[in-house]
């Protein structure tokens, strides 16, 4: 009889105790607890041969986004292809789709972890990484569609349901379905009510409903649930943040950033881009966020990961640019270009987005307010092609707004104002960026 993980699937190790360590690897994974890492590590020590092993650690490599990353998914998609004989469909199809990754075909390589969820739909780790793929390329009705495809063969009784819950919540909020998204959302914290995932999913959809008091009691309440020893705290902080400073609490926007958001290097890319964006964000609000810059800066720079994503490059730049070092962000909008130059899934990202938006910050920060404007007019329009939330990208419309406001185009600031004060309550950011349009419009000029 064949070897069968916690949700009946077939795996080519007969090693039980190897096995155990592989369910538990995913389990962290799946609520991005602790260490999947050493955990899966510990299982290929035990069974070297096993096929499965490998995908699993590639797979977190993958969902990692991150250039430097790259290394050790080479070493896990090389081991695995060297077990080809042995491993069964499910894995060889896993260890391809990584494969597809390492060749930098992101695309390609998330839609084969997804045709792997519809053969083997309790596939719990191709369904998260192919969630994460989407996310991480802006595909956001598939981070929705892509779980609803599976949920037909699931029940609350088998491992890991509450976490499919949590991403078709987030699927659900990033297709503008929010009252669906946040039942889904609590949903699967009635089953575990310590997934972070789930806990964001319902975070984002106050986000866009703009729910700030709410939003905050939420993360807050909560933090206990979130906030330890997890991969997402920092971007949970960060959505906590955002709350803050959408409230216009800008100390206590800084107080998050210095207690929970700023890491020692290397941090991962994930925290880097969150971070990077809070303070652009404070930076177009006219707040000094001194010292914070440098180390963010000098952290992107050490990595050697330019080029690799245009998502992170272009935080990249924000930090090199906040942190004053315009040689620095050149550097790094240099390796932008030269990336969106070759071929792949970050060719493109890079071309249509990465650059143009890098320019946009770039002249921004020079005060050519009318280069930023033409430059972010169109690309904030397809800007979901290089990946992220509606909640992250909206850092290119606030710079757009401000480079409007500084660069006295009242109209335009005004218009802008208003399609966001279409969609959410007012607030006072909000009405802030709004009297100063007036203002723009009256030729008065406030900061
Ligand atoms: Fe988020």
């Amino acid at each position: 009889m064949a070897t069968v993980d916690s949700r009946g699937l077939e795996v080519s190790t007969g090693n039980a105790r190897s096995l155990e360590q592989f369910d538990a690897a995913l389990h962290l994974l799946n609520g991005y607890y602790g260490d999947p890492l050493a955990a899966i590590d510990e299982a290929l020590a035990e069974a070297p041969d096993f096929a499965m092993g490998h995908a699993l650690r590639a797979g977190l490599m993958v969902t990692s986004g991150d250039g430097t990353a790259e290394p050790m998914l080479r070493e896990s998609v090389e081991a695995g292809e060297a077990l080809h004989a042995g491993a069964n469909d499910r894995e060889r199809r896993h260890i391809a789709a990584a494969r597809a990754w390492l060749d930098r075909s992101f695309t390609r390589a998330i839609a084969l972890y997804g045709d792997i969820a519809i053969d083997y739909p309790r596939d719990l780790l191709a369904v998260q990484v192919a969630h994460i793929g989407d996310f991480l390329l802006g595909q956001s009705s598939m981070l929705r569609d892509r779980i609803a495809r599976v949920l037909p063969h699931w029940d609350a009784e088998m491992p890991g349901f509450s976490f499919l819950l949590g991403m078709h919540a987030f699927g659900l909020e990033e297709t503008q379905f929010y009252e669906r998204a946040e039942d889904r959302g609590r949903s699967a914290l009635d089953l575990n009510p310590r997934d972070p995932w789930a806990i964001h999913a319902v975070a984002h959809v106050m986000e866009m409903q703009g729910r700030l008091d709410e939003g905050i009691g939420w993360l807050g309440s909560r933090r206990e649930d979130w906030a330890d020893d997890n991969m997402l705290a920092v971007h949970n902080w960060w959505h906590l943040a955002l709350f803050e400073l959408e409230q216009g609490d800008t100390d206590a926007v800084l107080a998050l950033y210095d207690e929970n958001m700023c890491r020692p290097a290397p941090a991962v890319a994930l925290d880097l881009v969150d971070a990077s964006a809070l303070l652009w964000r404070l930076h177009l609000r006219g707040v000094d966020a001194g010292a914070r810059w440098q180390p963010l800066a000098s952290d992107w720079q050490g990595r050697g990961a330019a080029g690799y994503y245009a998502f992170n490059d272009v935080h990249a730049i924000m930090a090199s640019l906040g942190a004053g070092q315009p040689d620095a962000a050149a550097e790094l909008r240099a390796a932008l270009s030269g990336a969106a130059a070759r071929t792949g899934t970050n060719a493109m990202m890079s071309r249509e987005v990465g650059v143009p938006v890098a320019d946009a910050l770039i002249a921004f920060e020079d005060g050519d307010y009318a280069t930023a404007i033409d430059l972010l007019m169109p690309a904030r329009l397809i800007a979901n092609r290089f990946g992220g939330s509606h909640a992250q990208r909206d850092v290119i419309n606030l710079t757009l707004i401000e480079a409007a406001l500084r660069g006295g185009r009242a109209n335009l600031a005004q218009a802008l104002c208003a399609e966001r004060a279409a969609l959410k309550p007012m607030n006072p950011s909000l009405r802030r960026l709004m009297h100063r349009a007036d203002d723009c419009g009256r030729g008065a000029v406030r900061h």
